[in-house]
């Protein structure tokens, strides 16, 4: 048990080596990822930056195997994804989380649940929380067809916790939401930080990374140029932002000469 115990502890809760994909091929071959390699510990808030187009949401599409690396491997709390079986171990909020429109927010969570391979009971006991937890609790009842776009967020997270997964995984997760909405889902990410969940999260609002991350990681153009703690990066400059955008800048630049 002891020796068990201290193993899980040891395994990163990812560990992305070498990955490389592209899209497409010949002349119009698109490198979206080139030789990444990641590892986030167990319990850490983990900030994947990187201007549009860098690579942050292929990387997540598959850490998830959505899609398939073309060299590489990447594996969740010691599992190789492609490989074993790795699902029930994250939650996921996409980009652009898609519902049915029809269906209720209980009948929502309630099929995730299903999905996922809860039991009924289970599932039965969850809900009631996870829509207390989103305040979604008066929306429980009502087509998600209507809902708000802060409303959608607060669902997709509740989705994401259904089975409660040890990995989090969110792509821009306070994308498009008002500061009520922003601060929700904040508040969220560090309650579940204190319940020792491993939070990997990609996002462009640099205060929101400023304020949850234990280490960051920084892409550009599929290229790896900074991961490690936050305060290390900002201790060599005049904040997030400038020090985010004078990295950036000075890969594109090497990368033009
Ligand atoms: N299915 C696809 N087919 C072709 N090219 C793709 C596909 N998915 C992503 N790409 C390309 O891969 C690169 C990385 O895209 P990705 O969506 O990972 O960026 P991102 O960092 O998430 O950007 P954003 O901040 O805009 O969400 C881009 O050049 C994009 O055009
Ligand atoms: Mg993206």
């Amino acid at each position: 048990m002891r020796a068990k115990l201290k193993t899980s502890m040891i395994i990163p809760a990812i560990e992305i080596t070498n990955l490389g994909k592209s899209f497409g091929s010949g002349r119009k071959k698109n490198q979206a990822l080139l030789d990444l390699s990641l590892s986030i510990e167990q319990g850490e808030v983990f900030g994947f930056l990187g201007p549009n187009g860098a690579g942050k949401s292929t990387t997540i599409k598959l850490l998830l195997r959505f899609l398939k690396p073309d060299s590489g491997s990447l594996r969740i709390m010691g599992r190789t994804v492609g490989q074993d079986e790795f699902r029930h171990k994250i939650g996921y909020l996409s980009e652009f989380p898609v519902f049915y429109d029809h269906l209720t927010a209980r009948e929502t969570l309630l099929l995730s649940g299903r999905l996922s391979g809860m039991s009924r009971q289970a599932i039965d006991q969850r809900i009631p929380m996870l829509l207390d937890r989103m305040n979604l609790t008066e929306a429980a009842n009502r087509r998600v067809g209507g809902f708000s776009k802060g409303m959608k967020q607060r669902l997709g997270m509740a989705n994401a916790l259904v089975h409660d997964p040890e990995v989090l995984i969110f792509d821009e997760p306070m994308s498009g939401l008002d500061p009520v909405g922003r601060h929700q889902i904040k508040k969220l990410i560090a309650e579940l930080k204190q319940e020792g969940k491993t939070i990997f999260f990609s996002s462009h609002i640099l205060s929101d990374i400023e304020a949850l991350c234990d280490r960051i990681g920084i892409i550009n153009k599929g290229v790896l140029l900074y991961s490690g703690g936050l305060g290390v990066f900002l201790a060599s400059g005049n904040g997030l932002e400038e020090r985010f955008v004078t990295l950036v800048e000075e890969a594109n630049h090497a990368s033009a000469a």
